[in-house]
């Protein structure tokens, strides 16, 4: 048998009268230690650097970390320029790039804003935050506005956790005043084999759903 081949047991309790066995049902191929989390969503973290500068860099360890308060994680290498601005200014913002700027999104993770001005190149536009130390981009249509709140160092990447001290949203996404997963149009990414890819279908209501079994 081939060695990467692991054999998976799934548990079934059939019912209380039956006991329970295990069955040997599916062959599932290892792949190893690797960041094969799909989707991830694709962010633009806007930050400013020691002069003032504003820069934008792509980020796909995105994620929210805590409902109350609000915190999101986001985590850099050390050769980001990201990474010493956030250290710096302890401030960032999350920002969701619709599908129609898939390039300027690639290219905003390909170039770095150490040499560069990637607001200016992508031809986008910055935005002084009102409330955090750091730049938005207006053209994106949904933006949340961080505060550091903690720093964790766990190898290639630091993990910076922020608290979301406020979320903007440009009404047009907005549906019974919430954002509208569709309106938004969030461009989705597959680790390692590095491709972009859009929302597919509504499925139905969470927390409804599972009540129907
Ligand atoms: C789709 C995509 C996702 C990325 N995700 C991350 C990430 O989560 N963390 C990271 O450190 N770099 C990530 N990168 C690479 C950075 O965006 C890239 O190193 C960028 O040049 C950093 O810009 P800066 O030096 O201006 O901060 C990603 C790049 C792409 C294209």
């Amino acid at each position: 048998m081939d060695p990467l081949f692991d054999v998976v047991f799934i548990a079934h309790a059939e019912s209380a009268t039956q006991t329970n066995h295990q069955e040997r049902c599916v062959l599932k191929k290892s792949l190893g230690a690797r960041t094969m989390l799909y989707p991830t969503p694709v962010s633009v973290v806007g930050t400013y650097d020691k002069n003032g500068k504003p820069n934008v860099a792509t980020a796909a360890w995105v994620g929210i970390c805590c409902s109350k308060p609000p915190c999101i994680t986001v985590s850099f290498r050390k050769a980001t320029y990201t990474h010493g601005n956030i250290v710096e200014r302890k401030a960032f913002t999350i920002n969701v790039p619709p599908e129609k700027y898939v390039k300027e999104t690639d290219y905003i993770g390909i170039a770095s804003g150490r040499g560069v001005d990637k607001f200016s190149t992508a031809k986008l536009t910055p935005v002084k935050s009102d409330l955090v130390d750091a730049p938005y981009v207006k053209e994106f249509p949904l933006v949340l506005e961080c505060k550091l709140r903690h720093i964790l160092e766990l190898g290639l990447h630091t993990q910076f956790i922020g608290e979301i001290v406020d979320v903007k949203a440009d009404e047009a996404i907005l549906e019974n005043g919430l954002p509208d997963m569709k309106k938004i149009n969030p461009i989705l990414y597959a680790p390692e084999v590095r491709s972009y890819y859009s929302v597919g279908s509504y499925l139905g209501k969470a927390h409804s759903l599972g009540k129907e079994m």
